[in-house]
C-alpha cells in the first residue's frame, strides 16, 4: 500500500469508544446495536442507514408462532420441512422458541404491526407454513414500517455513533484475533482507506442478490460481508444454496421490484401467455409449493418463450391498492393495474442461505468476529429458508449476540491495535462496473436457477480470471463470495433446496449435510480446476 495516511478516529466530538463495531445498517446491525445499549457501539453503512437493506424492502413480515393453535414446535416442524434436510434443529428451536420476545421488543421500539379489534396481532400464510404466521404491517409494508422504528430509535441512543457513507473493505487480523475494520469512506470512492480499531466486530453486512443479473436485492447487496470474512480466514457455511425469488416482477428493472409471496397465500394464480396454469402439474400444492419448486415453474415457462404471470384479478381484485400497497405501487410505476391485470413474473436472486458460519451466539471461527442477518449462516435455513424466517432471525441472533458480547467483554474499553490506514488510489470502487456486469452475467447463466457441472466449471474459470484482472478490494470481495457459491455448487453432486443441478437432478443421501469451507480449502479446489496458483494466496501478497 503506498503512501500511509493516517487519520485519527474517533473523532473529538466522539466521547464513546471503539470497542464495539457494527458493519451494516439494515435490521440486524441495528437491532443488534439498540441491544447493546448503553454501550458504545460505532455503526459503519454504506449508505444511510435504513437505506441499502434488504429488511427495508421485505413485504411479508416476521414468522412467529404467535396465533391461537399455532405453536413453536409447529414453526420448528415447517423451518425443518423447508430447509430439505439439512436446518440445524438446535438453531431452528432456538430461532422459533425466541420469535415472540423479539416480536414484543420490536413494537416496544414502535413497530406498528397490524391488529385485530380486539389488540391481538394479526397473522398471515405463506408458502410451507401450516399455520398462519406472519406478522405484518398494513398489508405488505413490514419491513418499511419495521426499518422506519428501528432507525428513529438509533437516531435517539446517544450511544451509538453513526458512520454513514463508509464502505469496509476489509477486517483487520493479527495472530488469531480480529482487531478491527478497514473502512473508505465517501460511498467507498475515496482513495482513503481508514482504519477503525475494535475489540469486537460485528458484520452484519446483508445478502449477496448483486452476484445476479436479476435480483430483488439493494444494490449494497453484493456479498461483501462473507468475502471479507472469508479473506480473513473465517469459515463459511452453505455458500452453494441461494434462494430465487418465484415472482420479481418482470418489467426489466435493476433491482427487480418484488410481488410478495403473500398474494400467492390469497389465492393468486400463475399461468402462461396461453393462460395454462402451468404448477398444477408440477405439485399438489401448485402455487403453494415451495419457493425453489415454483420459482424453476416459471424459470422453465420463460425460458420457453411463453412467459409467467401472476393473475391477481380476482382473489384480490379491487382490494390489491388497499391490502399490497408496496406491490400496488410498483405495477402502477410499470403502467400495470394489478386489479384488472396480470402481472408478469419471473424468478430473482432474493435470498442467501450460505453466509459466515457462526454458533448459536452468533460468534464465527475468527475470535472477535460476530455476525448476524443474512450475510451468515446459522444453520436456521438450511438449503431454502422458510418464508418470512429471515428477519426473525436477524432479530433472534442480533440480540443474542448483544448477550454473549456484554457476558464476554463487560467493559467497554479500547485496545492499542496496529493502525493499518492508508491511501490505495488503485482500490476504488467506481472502476468495477465493467467487471461487475460480467460476473453478474457469469452467476446468472453458470450458477443460477438450474445449474450443472459443465457450466459451473466454467463459471469458476472465469470468476478466478476476473479475479486476476482486478485489484479494488471492494469487488474481490465480492468476487470471493461468487467464487465460494461457484465451487461449493460444482462440488455438491446433487439437487436440494435452492441448488438444483441438471445433471444430478436427485438428492443424495451422501449429501444429506451443511457445507464448512475456508477460502483456503476453495482455492485448492479450483486450482486443480484451472491449473493455476491459488488467487487468494496472490491477492494478499
Ligand atoms: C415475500 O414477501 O414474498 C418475501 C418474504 C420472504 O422472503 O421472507
Amino acid at each position: 500500500m503506498a503512501d500511509k495516511q493516517t487519520e485519527l478516529f474517533p473523532p473529538q466530538s466522539w466521547t464513546g469508544v471503539d470497542d464495539v463495531l457494527i458493519v451494516g445498517g439494515g435490521l440486524a446491525g441495528l437491532f443488534c446495536a439498540l441491544k447493546l445499549a448503553p454501550r458504545p457501539v460505532t455503526i459503519l453503512a454504506s449508505a444511510p442507514i435504513g437505506k441499502g437493506a434488504s429488511s427495508a424492502w421485505a413485504q411479508a413480515g416476521i414468522a412467529a408462532a404467535v396465533s391461537p393453535g399455532d405453536t413453536v414446535e409447529k414453526h420448528v416442524q415447517d423451518t425443518i420441512a423447508a430447509g430439505a434436510g439439512i436446518v440445524d434443529e438446535h438453531i431452528a428451536r432456538l430461532m422459533a422458541g425466541e420469535a415472540s420476545d423479539r416480536i414484543h421488543d420490536l413494537l416496544e421500539y414502535g413497530v406498528p404491526f397490524d391488529r385485530d379489534l380486539e389488540g391481538k396481532l394479526v397473522t398471515s400464510r405463506e408458502a410451507a407454513h401450516s399455520e398462519n404466521r406472519v406478522v405484518r404491517v398494513k398489508g405488505d409494508m413490514a419491513g418499511r414500517a419495521i426499518m422506519h422504528a428501528l432507525v428513529t430509535a438509533v437516531k435517539n441512543t446517544p450511544s451509538i455513533r453513526l458512520m454513514e457513507g463508509y464502505v469496509v473493505e476489509e477486517i483487520t487480523t493479527e495472530g488469531k484475533y480480529v482487531t478491527g475494520l478497514i473502512a473508505r469512506p465517501d460511498g467507498g470512492n475515496s482513495p482513503k482507506r481508514i482504519m477503525f480499531p475494535a475489540r469486537a466486530v460485528v458484520m452484519a453486512a446483508g445478502g449477496s442478490g448483486h452476484l445476479y443479473e436479476r435480483t430483488t436485492n439493494p444494490t449494497e447487496a453484493r456479498g461483501g460481508g462473507i468475502g471479507m470474512a472469508a479473506r480473513a480466514g473465517a469459515t463459511i457455511a452453505d455458500p452453494e444454496f441461494v434462494q430465487f425469488h418465484p415472482t420479481a416482477i418482470n418489467v426489466g428493472k435493476d433491482p427487480s421490484p418484488l410481488a410478495t409471496e403473500a398474494l400467492r397465500g390469497e389465492g393468486c394464480t400463475l399461468h402462461n401467455s396461453a393462460g395454462e396454469r402451468f404448477m398444477l402439474a408440477l405439485d399438489d400444492d401448485a402455487e403453494m409449493a415451495p419457493r425453489d419448486i415454483v420459482a424453476r415453474g416459471i424459470f422453465a415457462e420463460v425460458e420457453a418463450g411463453r412467459g409467467a404471470f401472476l393473475d391477481c384479478t380476482t382473489a384480490v381484485g379491487e382490494h390489491f391498492k388497499d391490502e399490497f400497497p408496496t406491490v400496488y405501487g410498483y405495477c402502477q410505476d410499470a403502467g400495470i393495474d394489478p386489479a384488472k391485470e396480470r402481472i408478469p413474473v419471473i424468478p430473482a436472486a432474493h435470498y442467501h442461505m450460505g453466509g459466515i458460519l457462526t454458533d448459536a451466539d452468533g460468534r464465527s471461527t475468527l475470535d472477535g468476529l460476530w455476525a448476524c442477518g443474512e450475510t451468515t449462516s446459522t444453520g436456521a435455513h438450511g438449503a431454502n429458508r422458510l418464508a418470512s424466517n429471515s428477519l426473525l432471525e436477524a432479530v433472534v441472533f442480533a440480540s443474542r449476540i448483544a448477550n454473549n458480547i456484554s457476558g464476554l467483554l463487560p467493559d467497554p474499553k479500547t485496545s492499542p491495535w496496529k493502525d493499518k490506514s492508508g491511501i490505495n488510489p488503485d482500490a476504488q470502487t467506481a472502476d468495477d462496473d465493467v467487471a461487475m456486469k460480467k460476473l453478474r452475467s457469469i452467476m446468472s447463466s453458470k450458477v443460477g436457477v438450474l445449474r450443472s457441472g459443465e457450466g459451473m466449471t466454467k463459471a469458476v474459470i472465469e470468476i478466478d480470471e476476473l479475479e486476476r484482472n482486478n485489484n479494488s478490494s471492494r469487488f474481490v470481495n465480492t468476487l470471493t463470495t461468487a467464487k465460494l457459491v461457484a465451487i461449493a455448487g460444482l462440488l455438491r453432486e446433487e439437487s436440494r433446496g435452492g441448488h438444483f443441478r441438471t445433471d444430478f437432478p436427485k438428492e443424495r443421501d451422501e449429501w444429506k449435510h451443511r457445507t464448512f469451507i475456508t477460502l483456503k480449502e476453495a482455492e485448492k479446489e479450483i486450482s486443480k480446476i484451472t491449473g493455476k496458483p491459488e488467487a487468494v494466496l496472490q491477492a494478499q501478497n
